[in-house]
C-alpha cells in the first residue's frame, strides 16, 4: 500500500520530511516528491504550494503517476466553529469549495455544476483510524469531526465565518483541502484531511497565524504519524 501526503507550505511538511527515509526525490515541473518510508508504509510527500490549483495538481500526479493508494493531507486551517481552539484538529467529514460560484445561474454556493457531487466524502476507513490515533495522541476533546471548506480566499473576517459557518455548516477553513478531495473523487481514491487550527478566521487571523502555524503544523503531522502506525 502507498500512501500520498501532501502539505501546502514548507511549515506543514518539513518535520514530516525529515522523519522519513527518503529513498528517491522525484522533481515534476517545480514541484519535488519525496519517496520514501515512514513507520513501515511506503509514502509519497510533497510541498503543493498554497491554493486550491496547487493541491489539485498534486492530487493529480499522486493519484495518476505515483500511483498512491490513499492521499493524506495534512495541515493548519483557520477555525469555524467557535468551540474549536488554535491547536486542535480537525479530521474532514468531507469538503467543499466554498467560493465556487455560480449563483447568476441560480446555483447555491459551493455547487460546482454538472458534477454528481460538489461535496466530497473522506474515506470512512481513515476517519476511523485518525480520530482513534487522535484521542490517543491529544485527548478526545482535542479532536474534532467535521467538514473542511477550501478557497482561494485567506479568510481574516468576522462576518465571513458566520457565515461559513452557517451556510456550509464547515468546522474549519482553508485553500487546498476540497480541491485535493475533488480530484480523489474523480480518480477514485480514498482520501482524508487532517488540518490543525493556526487562528479563528476573525479580523486577527493573520496575526494568529503567524505566531501558531508552527505548532498547528506539528500537531498535524503528529496526528499523521499516529495514522500511518495504525494503518
Ligand atoms: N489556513 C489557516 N488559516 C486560514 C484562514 N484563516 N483562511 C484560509 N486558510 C487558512
Amino acid at each position: 500500500m502507498k500512501i500520498g501526503i501532501i502539505g501546502a507550505m514548507h511549515e506543514e511538511v518539513i518535520e514530516l520530511k525529515e522523519i522519513m527515509k527518503i529513498e528517491k526525490e522525484e522533481k515534476l515541473g517545480n514541484l519535488t516528491f519525496f519517496c520514501g518510508e515512514l513507520k513501515g508504509k511506503d509514502i509519497v510527500l510533497v510541498e503543493c504550494g498554497i491554493g486550491k490549483v496547487n493541491g489539485a495538481i498534486c492530487a493529480t500526479l499522486m493519484a495518476k503517476y505515483f500511483n498512491v493508494d490513499k492521499v493524506l493531507f495534512t495541515g493548519v486551517a483557520g477555525g469555524l466553529n467557535p468551540d474549536v481552539n488554535i491547536g486542535d484538529i480537525v479530521v474532514s467529514t468531507d469538503a467543499i469549495e466554498h467560493d465556487f460560484d455560480t449563483t447568476a445561474f441560480g446555483d447555491p454556493m459551493g455547487i460546482i455544476p454538472r458534477m454528481d457531487t460538489s461535496t466530497f466524502i473522506a474515506d470512512k476507513e481513515l476517519i476511523e483510524v485518525a480520530v482513534s490515533a487522535g484521542n490517543a495522541i491529544f485527548g478526545e476533546e482535542k479532536i474534532w469531526k467535521g467538514r473542511v471548506l477550501s478557497g482561494d480566499i485567506f479568510v481574516a473576517d468576522g462576518e465571513k465565518i458566520n457565515w461559513l459557518r452557517e451556510f456550509f455548516n464547515g468546522e474549519c477553513v482553508e485553500m487546498e483541502g476540497a480541491a485535493v478531495a475533488h480530484v480523489c473523487h474523480v480518480f477514485q481514491k480514498p482520501f482524508l484531511i487532517i488540518r490543525s487550527i493556526s487562528d479563528k478566521a476573525n479580523s486577527e487571523a493573520n496575526v494568529v497565524f503567524s505566531e501558531f502555524v508552527k505548532l498547528a503544523a506539528a500537531n498535524s503531522k503528529k496526528l499523521i504519524e499516529g495514522i500511518l502506525e495504525r494503518l
